[in-house]
């Protein structure tokens, strides 16, 4: 089970450092966490993974981080193709499979996130499943570090997360295509991770504004423990 957190643009470094303190205080055994802080807050740790970075191992990319700056910190994963770097920063297909490519040469751990917007939504779910598959393309879906993510954009941030149904549906088409664990993002939190975590095909969350609360993040992880065992 793969429990993840993006921090996006919140927390300073000692608000991160505060965070995994915290989290440390508890047993993680058997779960798989990731913590994606703002590149300002990078600090070295097995949890730390990076928002973005550009595919690059240094140069003239201004604003941008490459390889050198992740690997001060011996950081070696990181999330590409999030919906709010597609639609918000413009991000393309053929730039993100670029960065995905330059990512799996240096071995990284990548959560390669895909998702509909509420336009295609609304069409039905073959035109669904025709986005989500634009959205792998160029992407090498054998790549054993592979963790995909689906978060269908019209669920993020807003509090009510997709439908257990709409969410068993997209997973059983996403894995016929991808034999690599699979994540469910869009407003997860503690009082739906359980029936989430439940569903087929579900093999962890990616949490945003759920996560940005240490005890929130903990108690989601305590629910996920539980499932496991049963
Ligand atoms: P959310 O964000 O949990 O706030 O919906 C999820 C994400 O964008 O990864």
């Amino acid at each position: 089970m793969i429990i993840a957190a993006n921090f996006k643009t919140n927390k300073t470094r000692k608000e991160t450092i505060d965070y995994l303190n915290e989290l440390k205080k508890i047993d993680l055994k058997n779960i798989t966490v990731r913590v994606f802080p703002p590149s300002t807050a990078f600090i070295e740790d097995e949890f730390i993974g990076a928002q973005n970075a550009y595919p690059i191992i240094n140069g003239a990319f201004t604003g941008e981080i490459g390889l050198e700056q992740l690997n001060e910190f011996n950081i070696n994963k990181i999330l590409i193709g999030h919906s709010e770097r597609r639609l918000i920063l413009n991000e393309f297909q053929e730039f993100i499979a670029k960065k995905f490519e330059f990512f799996k040469k240096h071995n990284f751990e990548i959560i390669y996130c895909i998702g509909e917007t509420i336009e295609i939504r609304k069409k039905g779910i073959d035109e669904v499943i025709k986005y989500l598959k634009k959205e792998l393309e160029g992407i090498d879906l054998e790549y054993e570090k592979l963790i995909v993510a689906y978060e269908p954009v019209w669920a993020i941030g807003r509090g009510v997360s997709a439908s257990i149904d709409e969410i068993e549906e997209i997973h059983k088409e996403i894995k016929s295509i991808i034999n690599r664990p699979l994540l469910y993002g869009g407003s997860v939190k503690v009082e739906n991770i359980k029936e989430i975590l439940q569903i087929k095909n579900v093999d962890g969350v990616l949490v945003g504004s759920a996560s940005l609360d240490v005890n929130n993040f903990i108690k989601m992880i305590e629910i996920a423990k539980e499932i496991k065992c049963l």
